[in-house]
């Protein structure tokens, strides 16, 4: 039974493919152009050094070089999914500056572009998405944005590295990217895409509102588009719980135990009780069901009147002075909340250091609020992507897909809300349909970018930038497996609605049984619906099977 489920799924998997994949072409012959150094440095704007270029075959594993890639903090093999020409090149920027870029050119190709966006500070290639990328036949790239590194210490004393940073990388690979996949083809492309999530959903933003002709779709995850303040938030947040030794601080257990009773708490407030938490504005929590009585000794399963205040600080939006400064966490983002508020992150204390400039001396004890106002008239690179105004994107025809997790714990999922919301502010007096070329979706349960707790069990793979990466064992499961189509996968929505004109009405997202062995199975599945509607339960069906839902706006 189980073994026809699965050839039924493999044949339906295949059946399905046929429509987006690109016909193979025996002998992979392609246009003018080889594989090797010299070719595709012939390719390049004078100045660019190619550090490696070869062919693979598909199933070879590609192992990006280490001393070409010292930044990456991501795994570090990747299989190929077809056959390829693989590279990295270093190219030359202003300032007497320079960004390596990665490239993927699959030698059936499926005529199109795609830009992979980055994480963290950005300092490496993102070669798992590149990779990821060419299995749909795409010639894909990813640049360094001018740096190999987790942290920002390249920042410091240097204007030029920050605006690489800040949005001149990403654009500059993205001209050159296309026109050497054109003269190496020798062909035209025919769309060009964007995928990127986190640090990566910013990029995407921020091309859509200072570089209008790159792309023709942008996929935007859990964007991270308010620079200035996030990096101070990432920092706030575990400056709120330390030090570790103090009465108001939540250890690990605590969490676990937070994570456990806001789903108690708010799962059956949606109207379903499936352990997850359809919406976490309108759960009603209170952390004071947790508080220890009075004659408790064993602290670790209760929480104190200090911690309570903590977590109340952690659930409400950053405000000083009554001004408000950035979003609050969401209810069932708990799950993960232990890296984040464990001690005050890097992402925030070298953002004050070095992109700031204020130093390796600086520690988090310095801490004041006034770096918030000098944050904002920084900006460091004009990496914040705040122009809401993206009337000349949508007026040239380009189309954004934006989602972000509900469990968000690293960049809290009211600050896409927020943009969002600013987006129809700006653009609605204009008379634009946010509809007819942005459409925003919020998936219950997911954390960043990817995932979800063991608790949620939440659907969350759409195919999203990154979510490959989290599923099987070796880097060769792709898309959204058994489902390879426009309503599961969100690379094949957005060509669908590009090239076909076909808006995605709602997205499914798929929670396999195991993430690590999608052939085992879906565990659930559940439409992601167009901000600001929501899936609601039917009332009736299987409350894991995506048809038993519906998109309602209340
Ligand atoms: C390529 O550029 C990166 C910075 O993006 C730099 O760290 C690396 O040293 C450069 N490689 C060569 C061979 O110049
Ligand atoms: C840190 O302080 C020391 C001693 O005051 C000084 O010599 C050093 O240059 C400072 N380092 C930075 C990165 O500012
Ligand atoms: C900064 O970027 C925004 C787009 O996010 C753009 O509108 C603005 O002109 C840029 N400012 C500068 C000084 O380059
Ligand atoms: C466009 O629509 C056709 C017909 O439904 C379909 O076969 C094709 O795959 C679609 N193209 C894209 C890029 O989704």
């Amino acid at each position: 039974m189980l073994i026809l489920d699965l050839l039924q799924t493999v044949l339906l998997w295949k059946a399905q493919l046929v429509n987006y994949l690109p016909a193979t072409h025996p002998g992979s012959a392609v246009g003018g152009s080889e594989c090797s150094v010299d070719s595709i440095k012939s390719l390049l704007p004078a100045g660019s050094k190619v550090l490696y270029a070869s062919h693979y075959q598909a199933d070879a594993t590609f192992t990006p070089p280490p001393e070409h890639n010292a930044g990456a903090w991501r795994a570090s093999s990747f299989v190929l999914p077809r056959s390829a020409c693989v590279f990295q090149a270093n190219l030359t920027l202003p300032g007497d500056t320079q960004h390596s870029v990665g490239v993927v050119l699959p030698d059936d190709w499926n005529g199109r572009f795609m830009t992979a966006g980055n994480g963290g500070f950005s300092g490496s290639v993102s070669w798992g998405s590149v990779i990821d990328a060419a299995w749909y036949g795409f010639a894909a790239i990813s640049t360094n944005t001018g740096h190999e590194s987790s942290g920002a210490e390249w920042a410091y004393h240097n204007e030029e590295a920050l605006k690489n940073w800040g949005y001149r990388a990403m654009h500059n690979a993205v001209v050159n990217g296309k026109s050497l996949t054109e003269s190496y083809y020798g062909k035209d492309i025919s769309y060009s895409y964007y995928r990127g999530c986190s640090a990566g959903g910013k990029q995407g933003l921020k091309e859509a509102e200072l570089e209008i002709l790159d792309f023709d779709g942008v996929i935007v995850g859990a964007p991270a588009w308010h620079t200035s303040r996030l990096q101070l938030w990432n920092m706030i947040v575990g400056i709120w719980n330390s030090p570790a030794d103090a009465p108001h601080h939540l250890s690990n257990e605590h969490l676990d135990i937070l994570a456990k009773e806001v789903i108690r708490q708010c799962d059956a407030q949606d109207g379903v009780e499936d352990n997850m938490v359809m919406d976490p504005y309108a759960c009603d929590f209170r952390p004071e069901e947790l508080l220890c009585a009075d004659d408790v000794t064993e602290t670790s399963t209760c929480l104190n009147p200090q911690q309570v205040k903590t977590v109340h600080k952690l659930h409400n939006d950053w405000v000083e002075d009554g001004e408000y400064i950035f979003p609050h966490l969401t209810m069932s983002s708990e799950y993960d909340w232990r890296g984040l508020v464990a001690a005050p992150a890097n992402l925030g204390t070298d953002y004050v250091k070095w992109m700031l400039q204020l130093g390796g001396n600086w520690t988090w004890q310095d801490w004041s609020p006034d770096l918030i106002k000098l944050s904002d008239e920084l900006n460091p690179g004009n990496a914040t992507a705040d122009n809401y105004d993206l009337s000349p994107f949508y007026n040239k025809g380009g189309k954004i897909i934006h989602y972000h997790g509900w469990s968000d714990w690293s960049i809290p999922t009211g600050s896409s809300i927020y943009f969002y919301d600013q987006v129809t502010a700006a653009l609605q007096p204009q008379g634009i349909d946010l509809d007819d070329f942005y459409r925003f979706f919020l998936v219950p349960g997911m954390g960043h970018c990817a995932g979800t707790s063991d608790l949620m069990k939440a659907p969350w793979v759409i195919a999203g930038d990154g979510q490959s990466s989290r599923l099987g064992k070796d880097g060769s499961v792709h898309s959204v497996p058994g489902y390879e189509d426009a309503q599961h996968d969100v690379v094949l929505a957005m060509m669908n609605w590009v090239e076909n004109g076909t808006s995605p009405s709602e997205l499914i997202a798929t929670k396999f049984a195991d993430d690590k062995d999608p052939r085992q199975g879906v565990y659930r599945q559940r439409p992601l619906c167009v901000h600001p509607a929501q899936a609601h339960y039917k009332g009736t069906g299987d409350v894991n099977a995506a048809d038993s839902w519906e998109c309602k706006k209340l």
